[in-house]
């Protein structure tokens, strides 16, 4: 028991010093963390399905264009090789997913939360199965309704859209926004948006004023009416969730409170068991 408790701390650490080492070199990586295992957990249940590359027989969902944007996937093959190296076959790959998101939310400044170990790694990664991830053009009854599928409930469908306090989005998944009239979206900041789109649709545009930092600017964003998707700004228009945007905004502790509660949830979700999965010895490709 304690030589298990003893290897299960080492590989912790490992996950842990290959976050670190890479998010001193690149802090923007921690919003791609945590977006991955966003996309891991919703697709097939978190089970590193993400990670696997396409071959010739299969378009993999990294491939689709929902996931083209991904970032930090050599963090988790360091992560992993560095394990496999001490400890073969014991650590998989949807655990590594699971624990690198929560440290990169604990680096940027966010709060610390406890996740079981134990995920198993799928072995089916389909590009079709991506048209499950919510859409930013979705409203919030929408968003309610695909998160709700899943066992999520507004509340966490508002604090986990808090994970947009890190990170950037692309021109192209907003442009959409700048062309059709919305009082909802602030003057000025349509004018910061279509300067962005006028460098190109892969043109990045940050969540909030501090986009490396996990605070709750970005619920203040909302309440400015400058939330930069029309999935984000919605949630503050609706008054079903607009009592929560403007709690986070007045009081960040409730918003980390309900962002590790909802965060536990996302990292369990729909989990392998051992006879519907397998420990992948490279993330990248199946056993
Ligand atoms: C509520 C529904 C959600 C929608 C519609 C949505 C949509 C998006 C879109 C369109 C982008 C920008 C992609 C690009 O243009 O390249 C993005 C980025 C991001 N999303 Fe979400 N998202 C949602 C929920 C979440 C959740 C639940 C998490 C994690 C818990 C998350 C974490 C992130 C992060 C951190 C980024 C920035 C990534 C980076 O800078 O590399 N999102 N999201």
């Amino acid at each position: 028991m304690l030589a298990r408790s003893f290897t299960i701390k080492n590989n912790k650490m490992i996950v842990a010093n290959s976050v670190n080492n890479a998010l001193q070199a690149d802090p923007t990586l921690a919003a791609g963390l945590i977006r991955m295992l966003f996309h891991d957990c919703f697709i097939e249940g978190c089970d590193a399905s993400i990670l696997l590359d396409s071959t010739k027989d299969n378009t993999a969902e990294k491939d689709s264009p929902a996931n083209l944007s991904l970032r930090g996937y050599e963090i988790i093959d360091d992560a992993k090789e560095k394990i496999e190296n001490r400890c073969p076959g014991v650590v998989s790959c949807a655990d590594i997913i699971a624990m690198a998101a929560r440290d990169a939310v604990v680096w940027a400044g966010g709060p610390y939360y406890n996740i079981p170990k134990g995920r198993f790694d799928g072995k089916r990664s389909k590009i079709e199965d991506t048209r499950n991830l919510p859409s930013p053009f979705l409203n919030a009854s929408q968003l309610i309704q695909t998160f709700g599928q899943r066992g999520f409930t507004p509340q966490d469908v508002v604090a986990l859209s808090g994970a947009h306090t890190l990170g950037v989005a692309q021109c192209s998944s907003f442009k959409a926004r700048l062309t059709t009239p919305d009082s909802s979206l602030d003057s000025t900041f349509a004018n910061t948006l279509s300067k962005t789109c006028s460098a190109g649709d892969n043109a990045e545009q940050p969540f909030d004023a501090t986009r490396n930092i996990f605070d709750n600017a970005y619920f203040n964003a909302l309440q400015m009416k400058s939330g930069v998707l029309f999935s984000d700004q919605t949630l503050f228009n609706t008054p079903r969730t607009r009592n929560l945007v403007n709690g986070y905004a007045f009081n960040q502790a409730k918003f980390f409170f309900d962002f590790q509660q909802a965060m536990r949830k996302m990292s369990n979700l729909d989990v392998k068991l051992g006879t519907q999965g397998e420990v992948r010895q490279n993330c990248r490709v199946i056993n």
